[in-house]
């Protein structure tokens, strides 16, 4: 049999076709825009994705036997808001993860409602990209529009519904809302009650790796796949990427490097980080993990690369760098705020220790440093609490530059596994699919299956000690330049 796994991601969705063995038999993606109405702010068109998607199956499955495709799931950018009126139309756009509209209601929620009690609802804090403080940005400024609200859903579930009819999420992805009892993994009274909605507003919830339906007969005839083509619950981006890198069962760790930047610790417990830096939420696996995250990763990069210095040969711009270790140049990589651990959305890029002879190939390694040096802000939490980390597993854009690994391996000072693929999201996707049509006993049986180490990228000790010298002027940056951010907005 045949699976599809969707990749809902910031700039494109990608979709991949596995077959039941776990090859990878073909991938597609198609672009659609993301907005930033005003700085600060990020949205996109639920129908863009609807579109390319329907698009990108047809892509997809053009040389296929489509009778054999049996299941469809998800690996879908987390936490935007998408809310649909009594006629199923969409209401306004998707208000996205690093959208940073939100300051008046995450303080609501965290100094009103209080750490604690949301802690104790949820497991987490508000942060700006969460979903709650979402749902009071449109109550408090676009009464009209809340006033129509009947469903309310996770931008991978638009999809699902479109497909399948159901109106479902997945408890991974739930987990970022904000709404959920993330240990009991059902919606939280509390939070409902809190944001002025009603359970009714809210998808139904699922494991990752269960059915929530099948397809619609007009879709199924549209896309000419059986109609029997299990529609399955999917995950949260990041879970997905940790399905499709084998980060499952216990203390195994991704890092992501894609427009945001993740670091991601499964655990077979549900487990809190009392000072709530890091997320706490459910895996696509049946248990729970941690996470960091940053708001932008390889979109730093991408900024430098295409919008400043204006090309497209990144590996060339990273040939210039030769002195790792030896850079005096940081640079902070706000773009869009920060999530962990700061947890600021008023934070901003910033480039500092910048001299006469400072070259572009610094500045350029600065960019890659800066991601690195931010996602160990995230590891070192995780180490606080007792976690022992000492490799991790990598995907996303970023990932495929030799360097960046290089980088983050020495950084961090852990060994970097390289996948035969790095698809992550989308491969997880499809492993979903196929998990839930029996393929595998488990997620943890598909992890084993089908995801293959490479290559490791050890770190070196003398560059790593020089790292950790500069981390240490690097996270006083942070703390000298904090109170400013709010004067520069
Ligand atoms: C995770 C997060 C991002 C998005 C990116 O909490 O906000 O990683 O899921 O798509």
């Amino acid at each position: 049999m045949l699976y599809i796994g969707v990749d809902l991601g910031t700039s494109a969705v990608k979709l991949l076709l596995m077959d039941g063995e776990g090859v990878i038999q073909k991938i597609v993606s198609r672009e659609y825009p993301l907005s930033f109405p005003h700085a600060g702010w990020s949205e996109q068109k639920p129908e863009d994705w609807w579109k390319q998607t329907l698009e990108g199956i047809k892509e997809l499955t053009a040389e296929c036997d489509k009778s054999q495709v049996a299941g469809i799931s998800f690996g879908g950018q987390m936490h935007g808001l998408v809310i649909l009126d009594k006629d199923d139309q969409v209401i306004r756009p998707a208000i996205l993860w690093n959208d940073g509209r939100t300051g008046r209601e995450t303080d609501y929620l965290n100094n009103v409602v209080g750490k604690e009690k949301l802690s104790q609802y949820t497991a987490n804090i508000a942060f700006a990209g969460f979903t709650a403080p979402k749902i009071l940005w449109v109550k408090e400024n676009e009464p009209e529009n809340f006033a129509r609200i009947e469903k309310i859903m996770l931008p991978k579930d638009y999809i699902a519904y479109r497909l399948s009819g159901t109106h479902c999420s997945d408890v991974s992805d739930a987990s970022g809302m904000l709404l959920m009892d993330v240990e009991n993994k059902c919606w939280s009274k509390e939070m409902i009650e809190i944001c002025g909605i009603r359970e009714e507003q809210l998808p139904k919830l699922f494991e990752s790796y269960e059915t929530v339906g099948t397809l619609k007969p007009e879709i199924a005839v549209e896309l000419g796949i059986p109609e029997t083509c299990k529609i399955v619950a999917g995950a949260g981006d990041n879970a997905a990427a940790a399905v499709g890198t084998g980060t499952v069962g216990d203390g195994m760790c991704n890092i992501s490097l894609g427009t945001s930047g993740t670091i991601f610790i499964s655990s077979k417990d549900f487990g809190v980080d009392k000072n709530n830096a890091l997320h706490a939420f459910a895996h696509a696996d049946g248990h729970y993990h941690l996470m960091g995250c940053m708001l932008s990763a390889a979109s730093c990069n991408k900024w430098w690369m295409d919008e400043i210095i204006g090309t497209k040969e990144y590996g060339q711009e990273q040939a210039k760098i030769e002195k790792l270790g030896e850079n005096n140049v940081f640079f902070l990589p706000y773009l869009m705020g920060e999530r962990s651990p700061h947890n600021n959305p008023n934070a901003r890029g910033t480039f500092i220790g910048m001299t006469m002879d400072t070259t572009r190939a610094d500045l350029t390694q600065a960019v890659l440093e800066g991601v690195a040096f931010a996602i160990r802000d995230s590891f070192e939490v995780a180490k606080s609490l007792g976690v022992q980390i000492e490799r991790t597993k990598i995907c996303g854009g970023g990932a495929k530059s030799s360097l960046w690994k290089k980088m983050i391996a020495n950084i961090l000072n852990i060994k970097v596994d390289v996948i035969e693929s790095e698809e992550g999201p989308a491969l997880g996707g499809a492993m979903l699919a196929a998990v839930a049509n029996g393929e595998f006993a488990s997620v943890e049986d598909a992890a084993a299956k089908i995801v293959k180490v490479v290559d490791t990228v050890e770190p070196d000790p003398e560059l790593a000690a020089k790292y950790d010298e500069k981390y240490k002027k690097f996270a006083k940056i942070y703390p000298s330049v904090k109170d400013l951010f709010s004067e520069l907005i």
